[in-house]
């Protein structure tokens, strides 16, 4: 791909800008901040590690000049406040969405074709406030949770079984939150279902340990994290530049499936070249469905704060 746009150059935002690099995704790596020099300086220090770390990829940082940002295929949004130790995502709506409706509006400007991956939290409900700003079809915008929460559900799997994270494939569905539903019925170790290799008391804890993931990194840290959520931004656009047509859990829109509508949400998803080329609709048993109606109605809850905030016409 010629251009990546990376807008943030926060903890995530430089930690993706990082990723897409070293991977050679794009030409061009443009990270954007409204900190003066914050994401020049950054994009410096990746740039200077690339002789180093062996990679092509041109990283530039720009102080809010998104001319530099024209004709990117992807546009990744990080912008906004990360939590504070005793905070819930949610916290963050009113000062985080009018950040992503102006950078969104800005970026999209010179990049009306761009796919849009959003990142800043509240997660499902600025994904949702991106596709409002950009009217684009909903397939180009979509959100990045559910790759960071796997992966986290993944690493704590492999931990209590002592076996590579790599033979783990789980799916997990809901909103990027405390309500999110990591699906045991559907996590394997290559090929033999969890269940049978774990005791239910232990695969809960790990689904609770999962749900609060986020949580557990801001308490020890004193702000949100940022090299798992950096790579998991990073698995998407290789997926869109690669047209892998890979199967991750991401907030999408979504309209009718799993008898839901015109809400952003985590499912599975087909990604390629198109952004969301399919939404995957598995069964799920009444317990299921009810932990994901439980999330969708927490989301629901945050969107009505967003709508009161009369952002949009
Ligand atoms: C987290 C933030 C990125 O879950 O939402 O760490």
């Amino acid at each position: 791909m010629n251009k990546i746009t990376v807008i943030g150059a926060g903890n995530v935002g430089a930690t993706v800008a990082n990723v897409i690099a070293h991977k050679e995704l794009a030409h061009e790596v443009i990270l954007v901040d409204i900190k003066e020099g914050l994401a020049e300086g950054k994009a410096l220090d990746i740039w200077q590690s690339s002789s180093i770390n062996n990679f092509n990829s041109r990283v530039i940082g720009v102080t809010n000049d998104y001319l530099k940002t024209k004709g990117s295929g992807i546009i990744v949004v990080t912008s906004g406040i990360p939590r504070k130790p005793g905070m819930s995502r949610d916290d963050l709506i009113k000062t985080n969405a009018s950040i992503v409706k102006d950078v969104t509006e800005k970026a999209i400007k010179y990049s009306p074709d761009a796919i849009i991956i959003v990142v800043s939290n509240p997660l499902d409900v600025m994904t949702y406030a991106a596709f409002k700003t950009t009217r684009k079809k909903s397939t180009k915008v979509f959100g990045m949770a559910g790759t960071l929460d796997t992966g986290r559900y993944k690493a704590f799997l492999a931990e209590a079984l002592n076996v590579s994270p790599k033979d783990i494939h789980a799916l997990l569905m809901g909103s990027h939150g405390d309500t999110m539903v990591p699906l045991p019925r559907y996590t394997s170790v290559a090929g033999i279902p969890v269940t049978q290799l774990l005791s239910k008391e232990v695969i809960d804890k790990i689904v609770e340990r999962t749900r609060k993931g986020g949580g557990e990194l801001v308490n020890l840290m004193g702000t949100s994290a940022w090299y798992a959520p950096g790579a998991a931004v990073a698995q998407l656009v290789e997926a869109i530049v690669d047209n892998q047509r890979r199967i991750f859990p991401v907030c999408a829109y979504l309209s009718g499936e799993y008898d839901l509508d015109d809400i952003y949400l985590g499912v599975p998803a087909v990604i390629g070249q198109n952004g969301i080329e399919e939404i995957v609709q598995v069964e799920l048993n009444n317990e299921e469905k009810k932990l994901l109606q439980d999330s969708a109605n927490a989301v629901k809850e945050t969107m009505n704060v967003l709508d009161e905030m009369n952002l949009f016409d």
